[in-house]
This record gives structure tokens, sequence and C-alpha cells, in this order.
């Protein structure tokens, strides 16, 4: 069967089997069956999810690596393919089974072309980039010491099959989470002068947040906050104890992000303050902004030129991808493949068009071996 084929089939099976982040056991299982059934060298890497592969080139030359990421996410499916997911509330609806195969394709591809592959490539085959956080997993097993650059791939059903969609800077915005837990004093409905309502604070705080991007980030700096939860009382006539707020900041800028959470916790305690109450900021960190390298940015360009493969310039998302962990100490490219318009990713509705599995591998394989 033709390679083309065989990565169709792979990737069927794929979708028709999601698994979520951190439980992405048959996934892996298959992953490695398939890697070995193709002949290529599977590193011993102390992973519970996830796996990485490696092509030795036949020159020498830098390591590269390429991140592929294999979970699905909590959605039930709701397309009319033939394999659509077998599991109830659990689907591929971010492309990733499609990144899947791409690396896969990918790495048999260069094991084809050893002789012209001047350097290594590991291919990773990264468990968990919807918790945000499993970049880390592959991070803690030291098998990027030795890389010296890394290139990512993600779906777009915002383009056309095919269309590659890349920008050079920023690409992904930095992911943080906050949760703000405001204090009062508890009191009756009808005495509120009796206690310290933290509703008035709470409803002051969400307004004043806002002024964190219209007052203090430079204008011309992509950054916003989104106030998701806000959660207070739990009936008509009781004055609560406390009010919580839970929400999203998404920043480009280094220095963006560390004044935000400083101007937040400033604006959450001292808000609170005002209305007599008291406020503590919880700040959690996610992944940073990812950022295309110049030069590699450049260069993908240039390959995809040289197959004829069409390439827009992609426009930023305030989205965030765990693949800027690989970023802190090696430049990256991260690079978007559309695979035909239609409904948006994590939708029930998304799918992935056949058609752009086999041209991205071969896409990827000339790219890694320039
Ligand atoms: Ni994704």
């Amino acid at each position: 069967m033709e390679l083309e084929e065989r990565l169709i089939q792979y990737f069927e099976w794929f979708h028709h089997n999601p698994e979520l982040s951190y439980e992405e056991y048959e996934t892996t299982a298959k992953i490695r069956e398939i890697l070995e059934k193709e002949g290529l060298v599977i590193l011993d890497c102390p992973l519970e999810t996830g796996l990485v592969a490696v092509v030795q080139g036949e020159k020498p030359g830098a390591v590269q690596a390429l991140r592929c990421d294999i979970d699905g996410l909590p959605i039930t499916e709701e397309t009319e393919l033939p394999y659509a997911s077998a599991h109830k509330g659990k689907m591929h609806a971010c492309g990733h089974d499609f990144h899947i195969v791409a690396g896969i394709g990918c790495g048999i591809l260069l094991n084809q072309r050893k002789s012209r592959l001047a350097g290594k490539v590991k291919i990773i085959f990264q468990p968990a980039e919807e918790s945000s956080l499993g970049a880390l997993k592959i991070l803690e097993t030291g098998v990027m010491e030795d890389v010296d650059k890394i290139w990512g791939i993600h779906g777009d059903p915002t383009n056309e099959t095919g269309v590659l969609g890349i920008r050079e800077g920023y690409v992904t915005a930095a992911v943080d989470r906050f949760v703000i837990r405001i204090k009062g004093m508890g009191c009756h409905g009808a005495h509120p002068d009796d206690g310290t309502d933290p509703i008035p604070a709470a409803a002051a705080t969400v307004l004043a947040l806002q002024t964190i991007v219209s007052r203090n980030i430079n204008a011309f700096h992509p950054a916003l906050v989104s106030v998701t939860r806000l959660e207070a009382g739990n009936t008509w006539n009781v004055i609560p104890e406390t009010a919580v707020l839970e929400g999203t900041v998404r920043t480009m800028d280094r220095e963006d992000r560390a004044l935000f959470e400083k101007r937040m916790r400033e604006i959450a305690e001292n808000t609170a303050g005002a209305y007599g109450a008291e406020a503590e900021l919880e700040w959690i960190p996610g992944p940073a902004a990812t950022y295309n390298d110049g030069a590699m940015t450049e260069k993908s360009i240039e390959i995809a030129r040289r197959r004829g493969l069409q390439v827009v310039p992609e426009e930023s998302s305030m989205g965030g991808d765990d693949f800027s962990f690989y970023e802190e100490k090696i430049p990256g490219c991260y690079i978007k493949v559309g695979t035909g318009k239609g409904a948006a990713i994590h939708q029930p509705e998304f799918q992935v068009d056949e058609k752009v599995i086999f041209p991205t591998a071969a896409y990827l394989a000339d790219l890694l071996i320039q």
C-alpha cells in the first residue's frame, strides 16, 4: 500500500480512538506499533504517555525536533464520519490525530532519505497539549537537551486544505489563569449595614480589571483579560461572606505579562479595601507566548514555495500552545496548516480533510532535510 493510503488508514484509527490528556495509553501503543512496523527508531524515554522517535542522518549537522501533540478533548463528536469517535465525550476536535500521522509520515520519509539528512531529527509525540503543560513532561525527560531548534504544526480549519499560515514573531499568546477571592462579612439582606457585602467589591473589580488593558499596557501590544466566572451567595435574602472571580489573562510580551499580574494584584486588593473587604489574588501561570524565529520562518516559507504550496500570512492568536515551553531555550517555528474550511477547532463538528495528511508529511520532511 502506498504511504499516503497507509497514513490515511492510521489517521482514521487515531480519530476513531481519541484519548484525553495524560491518558494517551492506547494512542502511545499504536504510535509505537506503527513506528516499529515502519522501521523507525524509538528512543528509550521515561514517559508515561507519548514517545520520541529519532532519525539519524548520514551527514553531520544539528539536532532538530518536530513536535506533534497527541491528545483529544472531552467533547462528544457530532460529525457523520464513518470513522467518528468510538467514545462518547471524547473527540479529536483539535486535529491532534492529524499531527500524529503527519509526524509519522515525516519520520518515514526522512528514514528513506537518511543519506540526504544532516544531523538528527527527533519526532516528539507529546502528551497533554490541551492541559497546557504536556510539554513539561517531555522536557523533564531531558530528551530536548541536545536539540538546537524545534518545529511544530497545527491544523487550521479557517484555511483551505494544504494552505500554510506562517508568520514571524508572536503566534499565540501567554496563557495565565487567575482566581480572586474577596472576603467580606455576611449578614441579613435587609441589614447590609451589619456586614461587609463582597458583591459590590466584586462588581467594581470586574470593571476595574479592564483598565489594565486600556490604561497600563502599551496600546500597540496585544493583551486581554476575561473574567469567566463570578460566584457569590446562594439565596435572595442573605448577603454572602465571600465572592470569587476567575478568568484568564492573555499577553504576548514578557514584560506585559509581569505587569498584568502586578496591576491585577493591586486592583484586586485595593478595590476590595475601598469597600471594606479583603481580596487575594491567585495567579496560575501557563505557557508563554509562542514566537517564530526569523530565520526558521523564512526557511519554512522558502521550502513551501519550492513545493508549490500556497503560503498566507498567519494572524497571531490570543489562544495558547505549550509549544512555547520548548522555546524557552531554543528557537522554534510553529506553522499552521489549512485542514479545509469548516467548523472551528474544539467544536463537535470539527473535521480534517484527509487530503492534507500526505502533503504535510512530505513538506515537513523537506523542511527538516534543508
Ligand atoms: Ni491543538
